[in-house]
């Protein structure tokens, strides 16, 4: 990339603004560029680990450096090196599409540079937030009363929501005690499927309550929390004088997006007194289809809930939904205003200080891009893009089951497809797994998709998500054929 923008045009303190205009307009040419071509590089990164630093210079330029050489080595060091998530062709893991609005929401933060910590701080921000949110909550079906608030991940939200489920067991003064040395205090103990998300663990690592406080439950043959199991391993944790204090049910697993049956576990919580944490990290977003309402069924009587618009909907990394029903206990877990953050608004949900409601104290203006992303797109056509990436997954899946080489193994209810090649005879579980592993690798060697995979009851799958905005029918043929070509070359 070539041009002749100035780095040395400054003006006090910053770029000036012209050579600003000048390098803005050159970065948007490139990011359209880029995202119109997308497809030409290899989606899976070919890079070898330390390609990138053995490129770089050990040591900051003392002087300034023309925009150009930075974009070139944006372009010839940065871009070998990087996994395009981007790329339709990326069919790995959950999908994680920046979409052009949501870019230019992302800039558009970037430039305004609020830090919404207080209402005060960043009046536009925390209430653009409360509204988005309030948009979303309606386009995913359910009902007020909820507060929300975005984190960068999920893996926070939930650690938000287990931190005010503990809370929430306002007796045992955590908050004030903590945990550690307290005779007084019982074990205590949180409840999620075998198939739950590697976060839900993590979450009561951070809160001391440790891996063994949670609890994990079997899952039935279409991998969804077993709620008889859930009660009676409730009954014995209470027999044994242990405090259960949550579940949390997920709506979308990692591996095979199975919905944990929500209503009955709901109905568990609710005669137990245990927080009821939903997590729809993945699945949510396919609420916004009316025919795919079904996956939140139950979360209505959930007390917290998490979305992540940057897995299913189209907007960049990072934005979390958290939203929660007892937004008081939430606050109580987190709330601590130091002199100098003290206002005289933040006290109610009109104007609140979203510096409450978690670990950070800065936060960004996160809720600009999917405003944008909801604004462009709007509800229909959201709806539509989801819809379409099931339907991709559902082709897939009656391929599969076709193919008398392969076989499905697992449901395929949302956006992924779990398959492995099984030729007739080949039955060692050791080869098979072998040979999907290969299967993987050749796919992703080629270039043209990214697969990931995972282990169903010891078995390796492949794992393919749709769920990449630029997705069309010829990826799903493309897919097809790469797999077919994959087992004819190492089978
Ligand atoms: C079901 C589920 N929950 C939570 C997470 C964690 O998401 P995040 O990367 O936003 O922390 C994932 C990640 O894929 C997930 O699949």
């Amino acid at each position: 990339m070539t041009g002749d923008i100035e780095a040395g045009a400054r003006h006090p303190g910053d770029m000036d603004p012209e050579a600003y205009r000048h390098a803005a307009r050159r970065v948007a040419d490139w990011t359209a560029d880029y995202l119109r071509d997308v497809e030409r590089f290899p989606v899976l990164s070919l890079a070898v680990p330390g390609s990138v630093r053995g490129g770089l210079p050990a040591s900051p330029p003392q002087h300034t450096e023309p925009l150009d050489a930075i974009l070139t080595d944006i372009e010839q060091l940065l871009i070998p090196a990087t996994t395009h998530w981007q790329s339709p062709g990326f069919m790995a893991y959950f999908a994680s599409t920046g979409s052009a609005p949501g870019i230019l929401g992302e800039t558009l933060a970037a430039a305004f540079n609020v830090n919404a910590m207080l209402w005060r701080t960043a009046p536009a921000a925390t209430e653009l937030e409360q509204v988005t949110l309030d948009w979303l909550r309606q386009m995913v079906g359910l009902p007020e009363p909820l507060f929300g608030v975005i984190n960068d991940t999920a893996s926070s939200s939930t650690l938000y929501a287990l931190a005010a489920a503990r809370e929430a067991q306002s007796d045992l003064r955590i908050r004030e005690l903590g945990m550690a040395g307290r005779p007084d205090l019982p074990r205590m103990r949180y409840y999620a499927s075998d198939e739950a998300h590697s976060s839900v663990e993590k979450a009561g690592i951070v809160l001391g309550i440790g891996r063994d406080g949670l609890r994990r439950i079997p899952v039935d043959e279409r991998f969804r929390m077993d709620p008889v199991a859930l009660r009676q391993a409730i009954h014995e944790d209470v027999a044994a004088g242990i405090r259960p204090f949550a579940v949390v049910a997920t709506a979308g697993t990692t591996s095979t997006t199975s919905v944990d049956p929500i209503p009955a576990i709901a109905a568990l919580c609710e005669q137990h007194g245990l927080w009821l944490h939903v997590d729809a990290a993945y699945g949510g977003a396919a609420a916004i289809a009316p025919e795919l309402r079904w996956v939140l069924d139950g979360a209505e009587r959930a007390d917290s809930i998490v979305v992540n618009p940057h897995k299913w909907l189209f907007t960049p990394i990072d934005c979390s939904v958290l939203w929660t029903r007892r937004p008081e206990v939430l606050r109580a877990a987190f709330s601590i205003v130091p002199e100098y953050l003290t206002t005289t608004e933040g006290s109610d949900q009109d104007a609140p200080n979203l510096m409450d409601y978690g670990t950070s104290l800065g936060r960004r203006m996160r809720a600009l891009k999917l405003w944008m992303v909801i604004r462009h797109f709007g509800t229909d056509a959201l709806a539509q893009r989801i819809r379409e990436h099931c339907e991709y997954a559902s082709t897939l899946a009656r391929w599969v089951s076709t193919e008398h080489d392969f076989e499905l193994l697992a449901p395929a209810p949302l956006s992924v497809v779990c398959l492995r090649a099984h030729p007739p005879g080949l039955d060692d579980p050791g080869t098979l797994n072998a040979l999907n592993q290969r299967i993987v690798e050749r796919i992703n060697a080629a270039g043209q998709f990214f697969v990931s995979h995972t282990k169903l009851r010891g078995d390796y799958a492949i794992r393919v998500a749709f769920g990449n905005l630029r997705q069309e029918q010829r990826h799903v043929r493309g897919i097809m054929s790469a797999l077919r070509g994959a087992i004819d070359d190492v089978g």
